[in-house]
């Protein structure tokens, strides 16, 4: 009877001992482990289901009864346990894994928009401009013959516009007979060899010239070439096509005007020059107190030009014009210094989204 009442007694205290550490249980591993314990052979469970044949008659309801209050403690926390166990690795692995998606699935990660260069935004702006004149968009080879880039032009052998400092000249060929071109003007006789007039042409494009870079100059620049070639076409229709983009593209307020030049391949000539767009006319360091600055050349193409093409300059005229693509958007933000076009400085290309 005493050594039954010690069982039980041991028995209570298990029931205790293991609801308070099933309680903190975290772990899948330690949760296996108490189980093992509470439903080993020697533990006290085991050994007073064993002994209850010994138990006297009229004992055994109060130790059964007892004995099943046990195990029903004993499962009920396990099973909480086990619950507890399973909500919180649950918990922690999505934890984890929402940590994977939201670095490398979902929803991504932002990358920066890359914009377009400032030379690309302001030759597309032309060609919108120039599209909507009723021009068509042309292009021809940056590696040039030298019959394009300067004989077809009037431009002959001897000429200082060919002197060698100016032109990069391929290791190609007869000597001097390919180079990378100098200006988009070859574009002219390739355009008048391969079609017809009438020709309302445009022209962007890269040019090459052997110029030690500064402020103002880079050795490689864009220009924008326009060509006209129809019946009737006058100086008049130069001066207004000019005035035409020049103001659609800076604004009211920027003038533009022609001054007498020498291009040997336009006759007439005139460089045309607008209203300096950083002191609007003042006068400022920049356009050298005068309020214009220069931005490219024009005039009436040249017969000798016609002559090359076999365009009969009796029955058709034409204008040309061309001018640095650079130099323009230069204008329009303002830039002091035109070296940081090309070097495409991370920091620079960063402030290029939509200025203009
Ligand atoms: N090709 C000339 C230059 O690069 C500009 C120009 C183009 C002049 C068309 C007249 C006509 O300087």
């Amino acid at each position: 009877m005493a050594e039954i009442d010690a069982l039980l007694e041991e028995l209570a205290e298990f029931v205790q001992r293991f609801e308070t550490i099933l309680a903190t249980i975290e772990t899948t591993k330690d949760l296996l482990e108490v189980k093992e314990q509470v439903h080993a052979p020697t533990a006290p469970l085991a050994t007073i289901s064993r002994a209850m044949r010994q138990v006297a008659p009229e004992d055994r309801p109060r130790v059964g009864s007892r004995l099943h209050d046990a195990r029903a403690r004993l499962d009920a926390a396990l099973e909480d346990a086990e619950q507890r166990v399973g909500e919180l690795e649950l918990s922690a692995r999505l934890a984890a894994e929402h940590d994977d998606i939201a670095n490398y699935l979902y929803p991504g990660r932002l990358h920066g928009t890359g914009a377009l260069h400032l030379i690309t935004q302001t030759r597309m702006i032309l060609e919108d401009l120039f599209t909507s004149m009723g021009f068509i968009v042309a292009e021809g080879p940056e590696v040039e013959t030298e019959f394009h880039n300067f004989e077809a032009l009037n431009i002959p052998k001897f000429h200082p516009a060919r002197a060698n400092q100016d032109s990069f000249y391929l290791n190609y060929g007869e000597r001097e007979s390919t180079l990378l071109r100098t200006h988009t003007s070859p574009v002219q006789i390739r355009l008048m060899q391969s079609s017809k007039p009438p020709i309302y042409a445009i022209v962007p494009g890269r040019v090459y010239r052997r110029d030690t870079p500064d402020a103002r100059h880079t050795p490689a620049f864009h220009q924008l070439e326009a060509l006209v070639v129809d019946r009737g076409i006058t100086f008049a229709h130069l001066k207004a096509t000019i005035e035409a983009f020049t103001s659609a593209y800076f604004g009211p307020g920027i003038q533009a005007r022609l001054r007498p030049a020498y291009f040997p391949f336009t006759e007439p000539s005139a460089e045309f020059e607008i209203t300096c767009t950083i002191c609007r006319g003042e006068g400022c360091r920049t356009c050298s107190g005068t309020g214009w600055i220069e931005l490219g050349g024009s005039g009436m193409v040249h017969p000798n030009v016609f002559a090359h093409v076999g365009i009969d300059p009796e029955v058709y005229s034409g204008f040309a014009f061309g001018f640095g693509i650079d130099r323009l958007a230069q204008m329009k933000v303002a830039l002091k210094d035109m070296r940081i076009l090309p070097e495409n400085d991370l920091r620079v290309l960063a402030q290029m989204r939509g200025v203009l």
